[in-house]
């Protein structure tokens, strides 16, 4: 018996360390999923979804000059609260009812990778 709960136990440690691991891989997956058909799959902001009708374009997050003016807070708030928590189109959608915290902190470092920039100070 207590073998096997042994067993079971580093069977969980490793599934959980597996989990962490693939941390950057999954952020890019959710981000490809729930946000590129606007903001693109390059993060450019020509996702499938945006033609004529869209009055507001969604964030080109490959501008660096645009994207070093946000704060950490600013892009986890908009992503959780969407574009009107921060006076922004309401064509961005709140997220904080579909995605986790740690996702959206996953989706924060993507698009620090995708403009190449820290937060603004
Ligand atoms: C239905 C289209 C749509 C989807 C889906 C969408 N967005 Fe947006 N997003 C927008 C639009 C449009 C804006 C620009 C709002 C503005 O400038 O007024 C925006 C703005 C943003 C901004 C603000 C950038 C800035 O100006 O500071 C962030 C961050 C963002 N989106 C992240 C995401 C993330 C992460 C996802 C996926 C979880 C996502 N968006 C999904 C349309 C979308």
């Amino acid at each position: 018996m207590s073998r096997f709960v042994i067993a079971t136990t580093m069977a969980l440690g490793l599934a959980l360390g597996v989990a962490s691991s693939a941390q950057a891989a999954d952020s890019k997956q959710v981000f490809e999923f729930y946000c590129a058909q606007c903001h693109g799959l390059a993060g450019d902001g020509k996702g499938v979804n945006v033609g004529k009708d869209f009055a507001t374009d969604p964030r080109n997050f490959t501008v660096t000059a645009d994207m070093e003016k946000r704060s950490d807070d600013d892009i986890r708030g908009v992503i959780k609260d969407g574009g009107p928590s921060i006076s922004k189109s309401p064509l961005m959608p709140p997220w904080g009812a579909t995605l986790s915290a740690a996702e959206v902190d996953g989706l924060l470092a993507y698009i620090r990778q995708l403009c190449k920039c820290k937060a603004a100070k």
